[in-house]
């Protein structure tokens, strides 16, 4: 330092105005006058500045609190308002818990620049989820760094850590009570809607408990009501008919003889299958509890792929919407209001399939749902909130992608994506369709670049690609063939055909409610967050389903309730060490264990 200076130097003498302003000050607040006479007509403003901006100020707070309270009691009949940090919400209210299945927020930036392009809308454009993102969610199971959709589950539902395969219950194979079942058991009414199969693990999650995913037929049991607390859930609506229907019947895929959609009848519901019945609950106005609505034998199929079959499946929007009102009427004379998770279920299975144009327009689709959400929440008379994140990464997507040795241009192509109409998994089963009955190689051949053509909008494809479409030994599955031939266009890479470990994005229609999940959090405080809105009892819960550990089915099992625990290879705790699967996993070994559990 050049000049040294005391670090409380007395300021400079020359300046009287800040003692001739400490007088004034005093006087002020004494009501006493300075002496000064010259300084008479400055106070004399002063004064009648400072009484008017306080007459002004207070006409303004009265006014301001009389139209807050009226806001409030509008949005708010029954409860006293916000829910302040140190507080618990109270009254009557609605959650909305969304779940964004395997969305990082790279899905976002891809679907944001997608957008624009094709709306054409401005670069600052966003989408609705970009304006009501609160926080991040870390995602790890008890078992992994990255995740699977059931121990992700299990952290929202429950609020705990649990390995990866399991269906609400904790690594030591007990079950856990869930946030709707505790909502059921409190009156709340409850439910699900999705776009995978309704026994699929995000779903399954929330209504039952099994040690392992893949234990679908029970899964489909406990929701329709075989379960120890009895029916939880009120309305679901979504695909995986399959796993209700007899194995004497087409279109199944149990196990045993069972008629589910029987007995679920038999226990009171209103069962659906198709888009005719859908819309006879005229968007809800027509609907009665408890309600079935599977509405596909697994997956409804990807948005880009459902939009030309509107007339046979519902979209996530539309489902959505009518599960809100059909809650709201439902609930409207009660004390309590609803208890609805919604997934996005399908971005996930885009992300596994490294398909950058469907998943987009998956994107897209849940961003509508999402906002259909707000605007209910906006019109309806109970108060409430939707929370929505995301259970992990899918795919490791990545919004650039080297294709050469050399240093690449900076650039991603949304064009390419927008040129596609169809998803991969599409123009691979009509593929097959083709070659189950032309074995000509030529027709063959020109049967892919037509399908490139129109449905992918690829009109460049090389002879290589061709044939590593048609290729019978290729180490790859079709479909990623063609995703691939789309990803390197639009320069858009993947990391793997499974999950990651990157933190997701948590979003939420209020700060006033949501303030406990702003910033970064465990995916299991999410779970907490949503037992604490309803101010619910899952201890409670988690008791009750121990208690009943010898309660049985009438499909009995030696290994009780939730299935065997033990399935060919199941660690429920710790981390995985190295060992050299780097190398073990070589091109020779195909399985890459993508295809079954998501
Ligand atoms: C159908 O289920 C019954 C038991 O419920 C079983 O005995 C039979 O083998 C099953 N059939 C098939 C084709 O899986
Ligand atoms: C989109 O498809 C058209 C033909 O339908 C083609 O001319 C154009 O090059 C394609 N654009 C991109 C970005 O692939
Ligand atoms: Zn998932
Ligand atoms: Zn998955």
């Amino acid at each position: 330092m050049a000049r040294e200076e005391p670090l409380l130097a007395p300021r400079p003498s020359s300046d009287h105005s800040s003692i001739r302003n400490a007088e004034e000050e005093d006087a002020l607040l004494t009501g006493i006058r300075t002496r000064r006479e010259q300084r008479r007509g400055w106070t004399f403003w002063k004064e009648l500045g400072l009484f008017t901006w306080a007459l002004v100020a207070t006409v303004g707070v009265i006014v301001l609190s009389v139209v807050y309270q009226h806001e409030t009691s509008r949005l708010d009949d029954h409860s006293k308002g916000p829910w302040g940090p140190g507080e618990k919400p109270t009254g009557k209210r609605n959650l909305i818990f969304m779940v964004s299945d395997g969305m990082g927020p790279t899905s976002l930036s891809l679907t944001r620049s997608f957008r624009q392009l094709t709306e054409g809308l401005p670069i600052d454009d966003t989408l609705v989820l970009d304006k009501h993102i609160v926080g991040t969610s870390r995602t790890r199971s008890s078992s992994s760094l990255v995740t699977d959709s059931a121990a992700g589950a299990t952290a929202f539902s429950c609020g705990f850590k649990s390995y990866n395969g399991a269906i609400s219950v904790l690594p030591d194979h007990s079950p856990c009570g869930t946030v709707l079942e505790a909502a059921s058991l409190a009156g709340y009414k409850t439910g699900l809607v999705v776009t995978t199969r309704i026994t699929d693990a995000t779903p399954a999650c929330f209504a039952s408990h099994v040690n392992l995913r893949q234990y679908e037929d029970r899964i489909a049991e406990q929701e329709i009501g075989e379960h120890p607390l009895g029916r939880v859930v009120d309305l679901i609506m979504g695909g995986g008919r399959c796993h209700f229907l007899p194995n004497s019947t087409d279109g199944s895929c149990r196990g045993d003889d069972r008629d589910l959609v029987g007995l679920a009848k038999e226990n009171g519901f209103h069962y659906l299958d198709d888009r005719a019945g859908f819309d006879s609950l005229n968007g809800g106005a027509e609907a009665k509890l408890p309600l079935l609505g599977l509405f596909a034998s697994k997956d409804i199929p990807f948005e880009i792929d459902r939009r030309t079959q509107d007339d046979v499946y519902p979209s996530l929007e539309e489902m959505a919407r009518t599960a809100l009102k059909t809650l709201s009427e439902a609930t409207a004379h009660s004390d309590q209001g609803f208890f609805l998770m919604i997934e996005g279920s399908r971005i996930d299975h885009a992300g596994h399939g490294n398909d950058p144009a469907a998943q987009v327009n998956e994107v897209l689709a849940y961003d509508k749902a999402f906002a259909a959400v707000l605007e209910f929440l906006d019109q309806d008379s109970t108060p409430g909130i939707v929370v929505s994140t995301s259970d992990h990464e899918t795919g490791g997507l990545s919004a650039a992608r080297q294709l050469h040795p050399e240093y690449p241009d900076y650039k991603w192509l949304p064009s390419v994506l927008a040129n596609a109409s169809h998803s991969s998994e599409f123009v691979k089963k009509k593929l097959n369709e083709f070659l189950a009955v032309e074995s000509n190689d030529d027709a063959q051949r020109k049967y892919v670049r037509k399908l490139l053509e129109e449905d992918l909008g690829i009109t460049d494809a090389t002879t290589a690609e061709v044939f590593a479409v048609l290729d019978p030994n290729s180490p790859y599955d079709t479909q990623y063939v063609f995703a691939d031939i789309i990803s390197r266009r639009a320069q858009i890479g993947w990391a793997t055909h499974g999950h990651s470990a990157v933190d997701v994005n948590i979003y939420a229609s209020s700060l006033k409610d949501a303030w406990p999940l702003v910033g970064n959090h465990e995916n299991t405080e999410v779970g907490a967050f949503l037992a604490d809105y309803l101010d619910l009892d899952v201890k409670s819960v988690t008791k009750k389903l121990r208690s009943t550990n010898a309660w049985s089915a009438s499909s009995t099992d030696e290994n009780g309730w939730l299935g065997d625990p033990l399935g060919e290879d199941v660690r429920t705790e710790g981390l995985d060490t190295y060992h050299g699967e780097f190398r073990k996993r070589g091109l020779s070994e195909r399985d890459c264990g993508c295809g079954e559990t998501h």
